[in-house]
């Protein structure tokens, strides 16, 4: 068995870096198709925001907020590969990067009207910590917006084993939590399975009023009929919403 890393470690490995990005590239990646348009439509406008970005990756986000007018962006990125690449998409605007740990940053007080999180915060084990800190962070009636990995897909990656494309999915161990090693991209990484009430009470705790939630149902004209069909089996993602 491989020995699994953390988010930033795995990202990090080169040959892991390639495929994601290879992945990312793809115009009918679900990612694109699916998880932003939701994501983009929750947050709607973010003019003259001051942003923080969890997790940034390759910072595409960016982009997309300095585009809509926002005030500042910051992207919080742990991976250097990661943390490079963001700042090569941000070259020549406002956007800037920050190399470090989403658990370890010091964040300052109040200094945010949005804290933004795609697809990161199931790679974190002490989500109570951070999003207290998240909390901290933003001013009074500031936005949280993130999206995670579905629970229902997190509980078990037993149908990954299967066949490299799903045709059914094993959802088991549901309301076990915790660590889960997961081999994907050619190497394995640690993620932090939990259900969706976890993530509802784990925002609540931290202050926050949520505000919506959501789980990427696919919309048919982004998608082939085919893909439309299989997105329709199954969610991948769940979003967040909470005010401070
Ligand atoms: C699936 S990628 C998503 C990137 C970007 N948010 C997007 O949606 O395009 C996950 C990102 O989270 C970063 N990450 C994971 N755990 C992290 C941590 N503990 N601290 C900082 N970054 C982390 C990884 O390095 C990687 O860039």
């Amino acid at each position: 068995m491989r020995m699994a890393h953390r988010g930033p470690k795995f990202y990090d490995n080169p040959s892991v870096f390639e495929e994601y990005r290879r992945r990312r590239a793809r115009p009918d990646n679900p990612n694109d198709t699916i998880e932003r348009p939701i994501f983009l439509e929750m947050v709607g406008n973010v003019a003259h925001s001051r942003i923080l970005d969890l997790g940034c990756g390759t910072a595409e986000l960016g982009l997309d907020f300095i585009g809509m007018g926002c005030a500042q962006y910051t992207g919080l990125e742990g991976s250097l590969k990661m943390a490079e690449a963001g700042r090569e998409t941000l070259r020549g605007t406002i956007g800037k990067i920050v190399h470090a740990p989403i658990e370890e940053w010091d964040y300052p007080a109040g200094a945010y009207d949005l804290i933004s999180s795609r697809l990161v915060l199931h790679y974190i084990e002490d989500l109570q910590s951070c999003f207290a800190k998240v909390h901290r962070a933003l001013i009074a009636g500031g936005r949280f917006i993130f999206s995670v990995e579905h629970p229902l897909l997190t509980s078990s990656n037993a149908s990954a084993a299967l066949s490299p494309r799903r045709t059914n999915w094993i959802v088991d161990h549901y309301f076990d939590t915790g660590e889960r090693s997961d081999d994907w991209m050619g190497a394995s990484v640690l993620k932090y399975h939990r259900t969706i009430e976890d993530y509802f009470a784990l925002v609540r705790r931290a202050g926050f009023r949520v505000t919506d939630l959501r789980e990427s149902r696919p919309s048919l004209n982004r998608l082939t009929s085919e893909e439309y069909a299989r997105r329709m089996r199954i969610p991948l993602f769940l979003f967040i919403a909470a005010e401070a």
